[in-house]
């Protein structure tokens, strides 16, 4: 009998001894070091530019008047103002940052609107109201410099 019981608390014991091996073993597993600590924000799809950092638009076709808008490559473009310089245009992302609804330019509110829960943001990205109706907060639109060559608009992603 005192053997069975020795036989059986060394049994117990080696338990132990693998599921602490196996649990120090899956917790180094699952950390994963080599991951970035930070997501990075998806590649930015096609472009128009010449690098993956630039969009482009042919102003021949398209923003022709104050007020006009086009996204593309996820860059929502709008004219401010007539001629065709820089400073005519504004680019910005073309995605709300609260939840990823469509961003508008509103001419006749001189502001970038979200078409979900109308958050509202100025020509230089900063906050003029939060979402309605919901709850959470959004941050200030990302807003990219514009050159224009030519008859070609073209924003760089920082
Ligand atoms: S998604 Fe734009 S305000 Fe909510």
């Amino acid at each position: 009998m005192e053997r069975d019981e020795f036989l059986r608390s060394l049994g117990f014991g080696l338990a132990m001894v693998c599921t602490g091996s196996c649990f120090s073993g899956c917790g180094k597993g699952s950390d994963g070091p080599e991951k970035p600590a930070n997501n990075p924000p998806p590649s930015g799809g096609g472009n128009n530019g010449g690098n993956n950092n630039t969009v482009s638009v042919d102003l021949s076709t398209q923003l022709k008047a104050i007020g006009d808008q086009v996204v593309s490559s996820g860059v929502l473009f709008f004219r401010i103002a007539a001629g065709d310089t820089a400073a005519s245009f504004v680019a910005t992302e073309a995605i709300c940052p609260h939840q990823g609804g469509s961003l508008v330019w509103k001419q006749n509110i001189s502001r970038v609107q979200c078409q979900l829960h109308q958050s509202e943001y100025s020509t230089t990205g900063s906050v003029l109201q939060g979402p309605q109706g919901t709850s959470g907060t959004t941050r200030a639109l990302k807003v990219y410099s514009t050159a224009v060559t030519g008859t070609t608009l073209t924003a760089t992603k920082a």
